[in-house]
């Protein structure tokens, strides 16, 4: 085997393509002539290689970020550069997120997957001490797993057989809390219910018992094993992980107008994703935390929403990921019924209606948070609380037909 190629699988369809780090330190990559796919939205088939300077940005999707790239420093020391993103990629790349699979040249795709499984799975979720389990988890399986993101996670599974409780079967994610944000997987369980209750689509959370911890069912994964492409927007604007901040909410309409197959479709649903990001004050809605999901070309849809956090209760000044109008600021109601109309082509009606259905998912969550809240206190969720309260009942004059044309009137 040769150390300096890798063969990349797209799962379902064989061997597609290669990738070959070259002296120079520049990559080589060639679809094979009997390739039957695209590895990429971005990379349609050709007979002539191409070379890159990095990785290509869809091999970036799901390379390790925070605390699981700490965790395969740590383990394997001298034996690997904090930046040889090939090197990284040839450790995690036969788990990544998505269909594609990434092995040394001439390696088999298909060892069985040793990811908390069942038993041991169920034992983590029940646990009082969680956050100790699954980082337990991630650091015994760190160089295998393919997983982007700062908190701590990695996958877990569950099958219908062995597990006669609580958990449905399938795959999942599972992720818990760092230390520097206490609280934070109660508070993405929160924000995710909202968004179901919005009439966001959003994959199944679980969430431990003791609060610290998240189960989160990949939704990469169709229920007869087959896989769906997956890729950020920071991949699909060409961007390395690094600048997953380095962009605008313009931008991500422009990729969505661009990639998605029902573009209308996902510019609406995606305005009701910007409704809630800024009712609900998630400050880290990045590049990397919007994807595209695709069982085939034909059909490239905006992923189910992940991620959805309040971020001001743990960073109080904290404001957009990205910027809008050229700036990071938090829009009120009449600003966002503007920019549904402005720039999600929504009629006003439709634009108040949508934000409307926003607050009152987050207005049908209370309960369950003050729920969450008497079982887990902590300062982030009362603050979270706080937010849900007031972004449930906003002035009464800003949801009105005339409060939009006044504020238009006005800027
Ligand atoms: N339900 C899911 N199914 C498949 N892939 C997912 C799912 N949820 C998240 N991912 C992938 O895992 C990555 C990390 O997940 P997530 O964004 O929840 O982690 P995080 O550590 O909270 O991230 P951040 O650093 O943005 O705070 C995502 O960027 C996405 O690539
Ligand atoms: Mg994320």
């Amino acid at each position: 085997m040769k150390p300096d190629i890798l063969d990349i699988h797209v799962i379902g369809h064989g061997l597609t393509a290669t990738l070959e780090r070259e002296r120079n330190g520049e990559f080589l990559f060639t679809y094979r002539t009997d390739a039957r796919t695209e590895i990429s939205l971005t990379m349609p088939l050709k007979d002539t290689p191409d070379h890159f300077q990095r990785l290509p940005p869809v091999l970036e999707t799901s390379l390790p970020e925070g605390a699981l790239l700490e965790a395969i420093f740590e383990k394997l020391g001298k034996g690997i550069r904090l930046t040889d993103d090939f090197g990284i990629l040839k450790l995690v790349g036969r788990n990544l997120v998505g269909r594609l699979a990434v092995v040394l040249s001439g390696e088999p795709i298909d060892p069985p997957d040793p990811f908390p499984a069942n038993e041991h799975l169920l034992h983590i979720l029940r646990s009082h001490n969680s956050r100790e389990l699954v980082t337990r988890a991630m650091v015994g399986l760190a160089e295998r797993t393919g997983l982007s993101g700062v908190l701590p996670k990695t996958f877990a599974m569950s099958s219908e057989r062995e597990t006669r409780v609580a958990i449905p079967a399938g795959k999942y994610i599972l992720k818990t809390e760092s230390q520097e944000y206490p609280g934070i997987c109660v508070v993405e369980e929160v924000c995710m219910t909202a968004c179901r209750k919005a009439g966001l689509g959003v994959p199944e959370t679980i969430l431990s018992d003791d609060g610290k911890s998240l189960l989160v069912k990949r939704f990469d994964l169709g229920e007869e094993g087959d896989r769906y492409g997956f890729e950020d927007f920071c991949a699909l604007s060409g961007r390395s992980r690094k600048e997953k901040y380095d962009s605008s909410y313009e931008a991500v309409i422009k990729i969505l107008s661009l990639f998605s197959t029902e573009p209308k479709k996902d510019i609406r649903i995606f305005f009701r994703f910007f409704a809630l990001m800024h009712l609900l004050k998630n400050g880290d809605a990045h590049l990397k935390n919007f994807g595209m999901l695709y069982p085939s070309r034909e059909n490239v849809r905006l992923s189910p929403v992940y991620d959805m956090v309040s971020t001001t209760p743990f960073l109080r000044k904290d404001t957009p990921a990205l910027t809008f109008a050229g700036k990071r600021s938090w829009l009120g109601t009449r600003k966002l019924v503007a920019f549904g109309i402005e720039q999600c082509g929504l009629t006003e009606n439709e634009a108040l209606s949508s934000v409307r259905e926003c607050m009152e998912g987050i207005g049908e969550t209370i309960p369950f948070l003050r729920d969450l809240y008497s079982r887990h206190p902590s300062e982030s969720v009362a603050r979270t609380l706080q937010i849900f309260e007031v972004s449930s009942k906003p002035e009464r004059s800003s949801l009105s037909f005339s409060g939009h044309r006044n504020s238009k009137k006005g800027t």
